[in-house]
């Protein structure tokens, strides 16, 4: 057996611990293709959750033993998520809310060493979600820069040049494109924002849920992931290096004010999702050892030296990421005949660098029609911007900044693909039909 074929008998067997993805919505079997919103969750996630609710429900803050098992586990699952991002350890963890949310948290503590006329760069290319954040600062009169993307989305190296001479205090960028696919360079983007002595508050969200994520080859100085887009329940956790983050002014007066709370995990957290995030990791490690069973190795990777939580966990990433560029490689080669195809992004011969999430239009139809058509034929895929919102507004200006959007995990399929060619070329030829 070859790689190739080692890899997708891997993410096959995957797909099967995922009761939800065998299931047909009202009585037809449904392609899930809004896989950059929100994956499903595998049977680990489902089991773990039940059993926290049967055996382990317990609140914070007593003497009870339940509650001390409990605190534990929370501390565990830190150090599950230290493990798939590359993070020292549990101590560099936070459970919260969403993602969005931590940017906000974010946004907020860094915000206390700030100063009027200090300046901060957002791209064009991310989610509203790390440019929102930044933006209300502006009314301290902090100056928040727009950093350009060119006509393909791509972030330009040379306006963040210019923009770097201004000597900024934070870069807030996107890992990769949750429009696009585009996977960005973080690695270069923070050499050069530390070199002009800026902090990088990097969005995980969508690199989490198709790579080996690796903060501090990244070298990042926060980060926020969504676990519910990591094929855990609805929630989210923030990477903070510890260093920075004790050296800041901000974060100081934060400690002052509220003494027993761990980092930014104020409040009551959400314990259930917690346990359903350890699933979601016991599947990954589970995924990692089908892939070595069915002979793949990760011996030549930078994982085969880490410690071995995570190159368990991460392991599974690194072959998800391998396997979906053959799911890449085979929706670009499909959509390529597609008469009228505007694809935004990178091209086929770009593959590499880029995830399975595709967004497009089709010249003549509007996109919502797209959208409308394929859900009633069985595809949930979504329109819109996806609040990319700067980038749609630039990619498909023509159309009002929305396109249509595929995006697809390593539990899809090559065969899924070939369904949605399928269905998308009849609903063309029915939408054609209906415009003559
Ligand atoms: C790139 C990116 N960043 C941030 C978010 C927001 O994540 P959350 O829902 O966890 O706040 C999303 C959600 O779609 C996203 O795709």
């Amino acid at each position: 057996m070859n790689n190739e074929q080692a890899l997708q008998q891997t993410f096959e067997q995957a797909r099967t611990y995922f009761p939800s993805l065998g299931n047909s919505y009202k009585g037809r079997s449904v392609l899930f293709f809004d896989n950059s919103a929100g994956a499903q969750v595998s049977q680990f996630v489902i089991d773990r959750v039940t059993d926290y609710y049967i055996h382990r429900n317990a609140q914070k803050g007593t003497i009870f033993t339940r509650t001390a098992e409990m605190q534990q586990t929370i501390v565990d699952a830190r150090q599950l998520a230290a493990d798939l991002v590359g993070a020292t350890d549990h101590t560099e963890i936070a459970f919260g809310q969403n993602a969005t949310n931590f940017f906000h948290l974010f946004a907020h503590h860094l915000g206390r060493d700030l100063q009027a006329g200090d300046h901060i760069i957002i791209t064009e290319a991310d989610h509203h979600a790390n440019v929102t954040p930044w933006l209300e600062l502006a009314e301290r009169d902090i100056h928040v820069h727009l950093w350009n993307v060119d006509t393909q989305g791509n972030l330009d190296f040379n306006h963040y040049e210019k923009l770097l001479e201004l000597e900024p205090k934070i870069v807030a960028a996107g890992w990769a494109s949750n429009a696009t696919g585009t996977i960005h360079d973080m690695q270069r983007i923070t050499a050069m924002a530390h070199a002009a002595g800026a902090l990088v508050v990097a969005d995980g969200v969508q690199a989490a849920s198709h790579m080996a994520m690796d903060v501090k080859t990244a070298g990042v100085d926060f980060a926020a992931f969504s676990t519910y887009k990591i094929f855990g329940p609805h929630m989210g956790f923030g990477y903070v290096n510890r260093e920075r983050l004790e050296r800041l002014e901000g974060w100081r007066i934060q400690k002052e004010l509220e003494k027993d709370s761990y980092f930014f995990e104020v409040g009551s957290q959400n314990h259930e999702g917690i346990e359903g995030f350890i699933g979601s990791m016991e599947y990954l490690a589970q995924v990692t050892k089908d892939a070595e069973d069915h002979g793949l190795s990760l011996d030549r990777t930078r994982l085969a030296s880490t410690r071995p939580s995570r190159r368990n966990i991460a392991g599974a990433m690194h072959f998800a990421h391998l396997y979906e560029q053959q799911l890449t490689n085979h929706f670009l080669a499909k959509l390529a005949d597609v008469e009228g195809v505007v694809l935004y992004g990178k091209t086929a011969e770009q593959s590499e660098e880029r995830l399975p999430v595709f967004s497009f239009n089709i010249e003549g139809i509007a996109t919502d029609s797209l959208g409308h058509a394929l859900n009633d034929a069985g595809v949930e895929a979504r329109t819109g911007n996806y609040l990319a919102i700067h980038l749609m507004k630039r990619l498909a200006a023509p159309y009002g900044g929305s396109a249509l959007r595929i995006s697809l995990v390593h539990y899809n399929t090559i065969e899924e693909i070939d369904r949605f060619f399928g269905i998308f070329s009849q609903v063309l030829t029915d939408l054609k039909t209906n415009v003559e």
